[in-house]
């Protein structure tokens, strides 16, 4: 009897860690308030520019919604434009293998309370972020390090509100492209400047 307890609990123990090792998107409140500093369709550099990022706990929510939050992740999120045809950035359902959100710009603990209702930090974009159209989203943890709410600066179809960032790297594509056609214009010039001798030499030999 006692073994049968001690099974069907282990049982229902692994069970519940198998469900809520799955937490799906769908299942977070949308509870945090969060502001960046870039207006809709504004362009940012990689490596050079910053984002200032504001959340708050919405208080249309009563007092206490947020009592099992813990820490909290601000990421930065390709918006659908793009992430067509690259497998590499899909959105899933399942917050695990979501790939919507890879650039982690804040961490830190869940820290609002009646003196402070909304915090604010500074992030330089960094340098590997490609060439792309963001939105900010913000991923609110409990103790056991499962997502329990978000927020984010976009509706729910992540169609308003995007900004994009131009990598280092697209840029360095035009500078290179402006010096390899630097270089093929030198090469032109000097077999110009051979064939123009050549000729000038034959022409010396027949006078
Ligand atoms: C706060 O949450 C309420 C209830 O979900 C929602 O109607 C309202 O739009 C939210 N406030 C803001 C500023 O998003």
């Amino acid at each position: 009897m006692a073994s049968h307890l001690l099974i069907s609990s282990l049982l229902i123990l692994c069970l519940a860690e198998a469900c809520y090792g799955t937490v799906l998107f769908s299942s977070l409140k949308r509870t945090l308030l969060l502001q960046v500093t870039p207006k809709p369709g504004d362009v940012l550099k990689a490596g050079e520019d910053k984002i200032t990022v504001t959340w708050s706990m919405n208080q249309s929510f009563p007092v206490g919604t947020d009592e099992a939050y813990k820490t909290v992740k601000v990421k930065l999120c390709f918006a659908p434009i793009s992430q067509v045809d690259r497998a590499w950035r899909k959105t899933k359902a399942e917050l695990k293998k979501d790939k919507t959100c890879q650039f982690k710009i804040f961490v830190g603990s869940y820290e609002l309370s009646s003196k402070k209702t909304q915090q604010s930090f500074d992030y330089s974009i960094a340098k590997n972020v490609p060439t792309a159209t963001f939105f900010v989203r913000i991923y609110a943890y409990n103790a056991e390090d499962h997502e329990v709410a978000f927020g984010q600066t976009t509706d729910a179809t992540k169609k308003t509100n995007l900004f994009t960032i131009e990598s280092i790297t697209g840029r360095h594509t035009s500078i290179d492209i402006a010096a390899g056609c630097f270089s093929a214009f030198s090469i032109f010039a000097l077999l110009g400047f051979f064939i123009a001798e050549k000729r000038r030499g034959r022409n010396s030999q027949k006078n």
